[in-house]
């Protein structure tokens, strides 16, 4: 479907006529994502959108294929609370194979409606009134409005370009007795950063002797490039043990859409996420939950995706290095980002739309992910789209004079 200037339109409209009606929001702050507002611009523009996470190529017909062959053999009604056992297995099996760790499928796995729902209903199920939770910046947009939601309080660590490093000192001072929960999101968006081994040394000294819960959204763990590795937090006992995984098959497997996740944690923590997963969404996509459980039964299926994207990012990445852009180094996820400065003098979100209407290249600016709006001139690419886009929007990209 395209999106016409009415649609985009009557959203505005559906929002002002919201904004009137309701005149104590819970999230007074929260506008229309900055991924839906600039999609929503690529298409007015007609430009190739480099902005929101999504492939814009098919998944693969095999995994497509299964999926209508289980809905056609009648795997249509609703799927257990925890999700079917052929998924929570696969997981299991994944883990072992990849990080040589044990999670059990019945008590410790747990399938959501994306990784977004699973993060939801931890925060929901462990947050309380005037708990505070400690997030990294720039940080994914989800985490905020579920803290503010279930009563708790947000304190920021921010990280700077260009290394986007964690400051540790900050964070130790930050933590009190009032800290129920850190978020880390490794590999990060928009960043592209990954935690070494001394993050994690850091990470394990802080919240040795607390009753810190982690949330770690690892939904990007299986797209790291040049050889690094991904550090799951499971892989550490002393942080497995109070450490929520939230993952998304959307990302492994191209397949966004699906809206098919999963969580795991440690059995006592996963009880309690299964009481309010119980109520907030129950269960997930049967047929779906079939499907790429058949799907993951071969480990070639899932274990050539970072190379897959490796050439990607390579492709964008030595193409832009004809232009003024200064890029990250990108060690993960499929985000490519850079600084602008030497083109523009514009606040980033500006530069945006500006880059969308003149250049016809849509992206993210990375004030987006700051509470505060900060804006050192970075914004964002999505390499996670076909040959035909991609040189399309280098082509564009080539031709900004300086
Ligand atoms: C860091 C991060 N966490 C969570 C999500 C949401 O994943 P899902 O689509 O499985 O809900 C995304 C999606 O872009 C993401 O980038």
């Amino acid at each position: 479907m395209r999106l016409c200037d009415k649609n985009i339109q009557q959203l505005l409209t559906f929002t002002i006529r919201m904004t009137f009606r309701l005149s104590n929001s819970k999230l007074p702050d929260v506008k229309t994502t900055i991924f839906t507002e600039m999609s929503l611009l690529a298409q007015q523009e007609n430009a190739v959108n480099l902005s929101q996470g999504f492939p814009d190529y098919q998944a693969d017909e095999n995994l497509i294929k299964y999926l209508g062959n289980f809905a056609k053999q009648g795997y249509n009604q609703y799927a257990p609370l925890f999700g079917i056992k052929e998924l929570r297995e696969e997981i299991s099996r994944k883990f072992n194979l990849q990080y040589q760790v044990d999670y059990h499928p019945d008590s410790e796995i747990n399938i959501t409606a994306g990784a977004t729902q699973g993060i939801f209903t931890i925060i929901s199920a462990f947050v309380e009134k005037g708990d505070e939770v400690i997030i990294f910046e720039p940080a994914y947009d989800c985490y905020e409005p579920a803290i503010i939601l279930n009563g708790g309080i947000v304190k920021n660590v921010k990280m700077f370009y260009p290394d986007y490093e964690i400051n540790w000192t900050e964070v130790k001072n930050l933590t009190s007795e009032k800290t129920k929960m850190i978020i880390i999101n490794n590999p990060n968006n928009p960043s592209g950063k990954i935690l070494k081994q001394k993050d994690i040394n850091e990470l394990i000294s802080i919240v040795k002797d607390t009753n810190i819960i982690i949330l770690s959204d690892e939904v990007y763990e299986s797209i790291t490039f040049d050889e690094k590795p991904h550090l799951t937090l499971a892989q550490y006992p002393q942080l497995k043990e109070r450490t929520f995984i939230a993952g998304s098959f959307g990302k492994l497997l191209h397949i966004t859409g699906w809206k098919i996740g999963y969580v795991c944690a440690p059995s006592d923590m996963m009880k309690e996420f299964r009481k309010v997963h119980q109520f907030n969404v129950f269960c997930v996509n049967t047929p779906a939950q079939f499907a790429i459980a058949k799907y993951l039964q071969n480990v070639d299926n899932f274990k050539t995706i970072s190379s897959f994207f490796q050439r990607k990012r390579d492709y964008l990445k030595n193409a832009l290095q004809e232009t003024s852009f200064q890029l990250l180094d990108c060690e993960g996820t499929y985000f490519l980002s850079a600084n602008f400065g030497a083109i523009s003098d514009a606040k980033d979100k500006d530069f945006c739309y500006w880059l969308t209407k003149e250049h016809k290249v849509a992206t993210i600016p990375f004030s987006a992910f700051y509470q505060d709006k900060t804006d050192e001139k970075v914004i964002r690419f999505c390499f996670a789209k076909k040959q035909e886009t991609l040189d399309k929007a280098i082509e564009k990209l080539l031709k900004i004079k300086v």
